[in-house]
Parts: structure tokens; sequence; C-alpha cells
């Protein structure tokens, strides 16, 4: 029987920087408090396999957050090229097609199968969470967030992906559509009281455990506190 995760191992934090001595030190206060970190463009277009590794090596599973959007072959040849790095959890967005989604699970479970490392999980970004119904028309989108991110969750599911990146409003609709097994992972978290950033639509860790999130991404919140890990270990104490 696969074990339930802890509330503490569904806590990926965000580490968003190029300084990798900060990131280093960030990791390595954290190590043991949650369940692993998130890094994303801005640390890897500075600190690239090497920083990535710095941070790896610490001991903690990682979600490369790389948002992969490109034709299929080039999806597959980047999924590759990252493979060696054995992160937990890797992003493309769900707009770059049918046949880019499942080229990418494919790809993902042939070559872990090759590196004999863990398969990741491949996750599908929806709609950013900084684009509205506005924006979405402006591209020539007509329909509302709500159903294109429907429409991304059914699709992604029907083509391979483990899960997807949607925002807290968004996951009891997710989970609608695509099930009980599908992950979600889902950042714009803030524990109550905390400041929000530049994030507009919140939940706190507990709704959104409760309302069906796998993953909790949380950044500032725990990065800008005096003291990260007493932050990251309150935030694992407020999930029921
Ligand atoms: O600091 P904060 O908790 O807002 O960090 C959230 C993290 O999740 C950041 O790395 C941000 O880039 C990422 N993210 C997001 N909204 C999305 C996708 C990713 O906030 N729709």
């Amino acid at each position: 029987m696969i074990p339930l995760m802890t509330p503490a191992e569904r806590i990926y934090c965000a580490i968003d920087t190029t300084d990798l001595d900060h990131a280093v030190k960030l990791a390595t206060a954290l190590h043991g408090t949650i369940g692993g970190i998130k890094l994303g463009l801005e640390f890897f277009m500075a600190c690239g396999t090497a920083g990535y590794k710095s941070i790896a090596d610490l001991g903690m599973p990682i979600f490369l957050d790389l948002k992969f959007h490109d034709i299929p072959n080039t999806v597959a040849g980047a999924i590759r090229a990252v493979m060696p790095l054995a992160p937990r959890i890797i992003t493309i967005h769900s707009q770059g097609g049918p046949d880019m989604m499942q080229r990418a699970a494919n790809t993902a479970r042939e070559e872990a199968a090759k590196l004999s490392v863990q398969r990741p999980w491949v996750v599908g970004v929806s709609v950013l969470t900084s684009l509205d119904s506005d924006d979405l028309s402006a591209i020539g989108v007509q329909d509302t967030v709500e159903d294109q991110v429907a429409r991304l969750a059914g699709l992604a599911q029907a083509n391979g992906l483990d899960g997807m990146v949607c925002s807290p409003k968004e996951i009891s609709l997710a989970r609608k559509v695509a099930g009980p097994d599908f992950k979600l992972v889902v950042p714009g978290i803030r524990p109550a009281g905390s400041a929000l950033g530049d994030q507009k639509r919140v939940m706190t860790p507990d709704e959104a455990i409760k309302a069906g999130a796998d993953i909790l991404v949380i950044g500032r919140p725990i990065t800008g506190a005096s003291d990260p890990a007493a932050a990251a270990r309150a935030i694992a104490d407020s999930i029921e």
C-alpha cells in the first residue's frame, strides 16, 4: 500500500533566487521540516544544473518547475536532458496540446526506466494565475478561466499527465473533472494573517488541503520568515 503523505510532506518550498549560497542556506535550514524544494526558472537560469545538484545533494525531493512549452520533439528532448537530475515533479504547459503532453509523459517514463531513477510526476500548468478572462480573450480563447482550466484538466488526464498546477480557487473544479488520483499542485497559499504579496486568489494551507490539494507550493511565507524552519513547521502544524 502507498503510504499516505503527512501534512509536512505535502509542502514544497519555492526558493526563487539567483543566489546559490542563499538557496543552499535556506534548503539546509528546511531539511526535515517539509516534503521538498521547488526550483524554478529564476534559480535554474542563474545556477544551472550545478546549482540544482548543490540543492538536491542536501537530500530533499526537488520539484523542477521549468514549465516546458514547445513542439513535442523539443519538449521530449528537454525532459531527457533533465532526467539525470532525478526530479520528483516536473512541469510542462498543458496549452502545448495533446501530442506534446503524451510525448512528455512517455519520455519521462522511458527515460526514468533507462536511468533507473524514480519516474517524476509530469504535471501540466493550466491557465497561469496572472491571466484573467480578458487576457484569454486577447489571445483568442473565448472561454472563461474556469472552463479553460476544466478543459485542460480533462486533456491532461486523457493524455497521460500525472496532474496539474492550479490555483486554490480551481481545486474542486479540477478534482471533479479528473478524479481522485490526479495530482493537484497548488501555489497561491498563504497562512492566515501573512502578507499576500502579488498573490490574489489565495487559500490557507488547511483550506487548500481540505479542498483536495495534493502538494502545496509555498514561497515567501517561508523564505521571508526570520526563522524559515519554524515558519514551515507552523504551517505543517496548521494543517489538520
Ligand atoms: O512566494 P509564493 O508563495 O507566492 O511563491 C509561489 C511559487 O509558485 C512561486 O515560485 C511562483 O512562481 C509559483 N507559481 C505561482 N502561480 C502559478 C504557478 C507558479 O505562484 N500559477
